[in-house]
């Protein structure tokens, strides 16, 4: 390790400290896994994430949330970050926004839920359902890249505007990357409404419905 590489990890170290933490356990070295496809596995990438202490939510989450579904399906949702139900659960998506999600996929898709695999960008609920910053969305990066590449999905659906801003790396706005599909690599993306989005405003229903055909015929001409 170089001087440099030495100094960024003590100051990483003094800023654990002064957060509290007095033992953090050993991490499982995500940023070399991913480097690596093939050491990556699901148990090592879920325990890390459990343990992970990279950034300030660790101290309020009470539950940190994976996410789930079929490992090997052929499309991936990717929410903002957990609310207060999957705090207390551990499980994703499972509050309101969690249920009108359910029936996207399942009514409208017509698909069953646990054939597509569900995860947010952030691990850890933000205070007060509060935006992800860029510092979390750094801090956990490594975690979604290891999913999306362990899936290895044909589409991604990226809901809301900052999923896709950060898979893109793109500031476009929701409104225009609605109106193409986008890539993740060489994986295709498909920007919609987050959920909570559409229960706060259900008279955008139709377009998130127009989203959901579109969607519905990429899959079926795979
Ligand atoms: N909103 C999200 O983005 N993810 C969840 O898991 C729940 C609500």
């Amino acid at each position: 390790m170089s001087n440099s590489q030495n100094l960024q990890l003590l100051k990483e170290l003094y800023i654990y400290k002064s957060m509290g933490f007095s033992y953090v356990d050993k991490l499982q070295s995500v940023q070399n896994n991913t480097k690596n496809r093939s050491i990556v596995t699901w148990d090592d990438l879920e325990k890390t994430v459990k343990n992970c202490f990279l950034c300030e939510l660790s101290k309020s989450r009470k539950n940190t949330v994976f996410g789930n579904g079929n490992k090997n399906a052929k499309v991936m949702f990717i929410g903002e970050a957990p609310g207060m139900v999957e705090d207390e659960s551990g499980d994703v998506f499972v509050g309101r926004s969690g249920e009108l999600l359910t029936k996207m996929i399942e009514n409208v898709l017509n698909i069953p839920r646990d054939e597509v695999y569900i995860t947010n960008m952030l691990k850890c609920k933000p205070p007060s359902n509060a935006s992800a910053t860029k510092n979390q969305i750094n801090s956990c990066s490594d975690y979604l890249t290891s999913q999306i590449n362990l899936v290895s999905p044909k589409l991604i659906v990226a809901l809301g505007q900052s999923v896709y801003q950060y898979l893109s790396n793109d500031d476009s706005s929701l409104s225009e990357a609605r109106m193409s599909i986008s890539k993740y690599k060489e994986i295709s993306v498909i920007t919609t409404y987050h959920p909570s989005y559409l229960l706060r405003n259900p008279s955008i229903k139709k377009q998130a419905h127009q989203d959901l055909l579109k969607i519905k015929s990429f899959l079926d001409n795979l």
